[in-house]
């Protein structure tokens, strides 16, 4: 392997260390410290041990994290009557609904529910929009987490080809947005792209969103690229984590790449602990 390692556990756990010694400040002087509510509807697995991740995040930082674990058939009538609870409630910073949520419930209407200024997740349109002007918002943690890998890694982004490979309103879109506020030259590909490898060897820096295990091999890779990979795939045979570049082939020819696990998963939780600390400094 020639390319760098981008360490996303140790850059996270750097980002929850300042966020913590800026609470321990607030809790020192007798203030109120940051305060997160987290919404888990049924008893998804997966989602159960996101769930416990963040609460754990919470308490490591500092923060108060309210928990609500709701019964699987829980109408979307009684979850939008908790989040408007929770709207108004001034001791509540950020709030969280775990997705995906039953499927009796529109994912669309509990988004648009939270009071964007408590939308720490950034999927509010609100908070999408001002992610397009360019104002300050929430901005959604998995693409906000890369921008602080590559920023912490010292990795220029001004005037570089960046690809992203995946469209998703959670990765691909909010990503192209930001890395287009760092002024790189942004192009999306997706399922319909034609001669999807040759468009990805343009890449200064490739960001790989589209959930399929290894779908990234070196004749992906120009020589020398920064690549990012947002997978988490289980390959069914050995039951190992793998993600979406084949990171054997790929780490011979990249300057630097991220692992899986390691990487960017690691992030997403630090950075919804950043935007829970920008939560509170906006109520108070
Ligand atoms: N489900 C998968 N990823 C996320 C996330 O970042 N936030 C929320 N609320 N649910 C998710």
């Amino acid at each position: 392997m020639s390319a760098q390692l981008i360490d996303g556990k140790l850059i996270s756990a750097q980002i929850k260390d300042e966020l913590k010694a800026k609470t321990e400040e607030l809790f020192a002087s007798g203030k109120r410290v940051p305060t997160l509510a987290v919404i888990l509807v049924g008893s998804d697995p997966a989602s159960q041990v996101y769930v416990r991740n963040k609460k754990k995040a919470c308490e490591y930082i500092g923060y108060k994290s309210l928990s609500y674990e709701l019964d699987e058939k829980t109408t979307q009538e009684e979850l939008l009557e908790l989040i408007d609870k929770l709207n108004k409630d001034p001791e509540v910073d950020g709030i969280l609904v775990q997705m995906p949520v039953p499927k009796h419930i529109d994912e669309n209407a509990v988004i648009e529910a939270i009071s964007p200024d408590k939308d720490v997740d950034g999927f509010h349109p609100v908070n999408v929009g001002k992610l397009c002007t360019g104002e300050k918002g929430f901005v959604s943690c998995t693409p906000a987490g890369i921008i602080q890998l590559l920023k912490r890694s010292n990795i220029d982004i001004t005037g570089k080809e960046c690809v992203i490979v995946g469209r998703s309103n959670i990765v691909g879109k909010p990503m192209m947005m930001l890395m287009l506020r760092e002024n790189a030259t942004v192009t999306v590909t997706h399922s319909k792209t034609k001669d999807i490898a040759e468009v990805c060897k343009r890449a200064d820096i490739l960001i790989v969103a589209i959930g399929k295990a290894k779908f990234v091999t070196k004749d992906f890779v120009k020589d020398g690229a920064v690549v990012i990979d947002v997978g988490i795939n289980r390959n069914a045979e050995t039951g190992k984590l793998c993600g979406d570049v084949d990171f054997e082939e790929v780490s011979q020819i990249a300057s630097y790449i991220t692992p899986v696990p390691g990487g960017v998963g690691p992030m997403t939780i630090a950075m919804l602990m950043y935007n829970c600390f920008e939560a509170y400094e906006m109520h108070c």
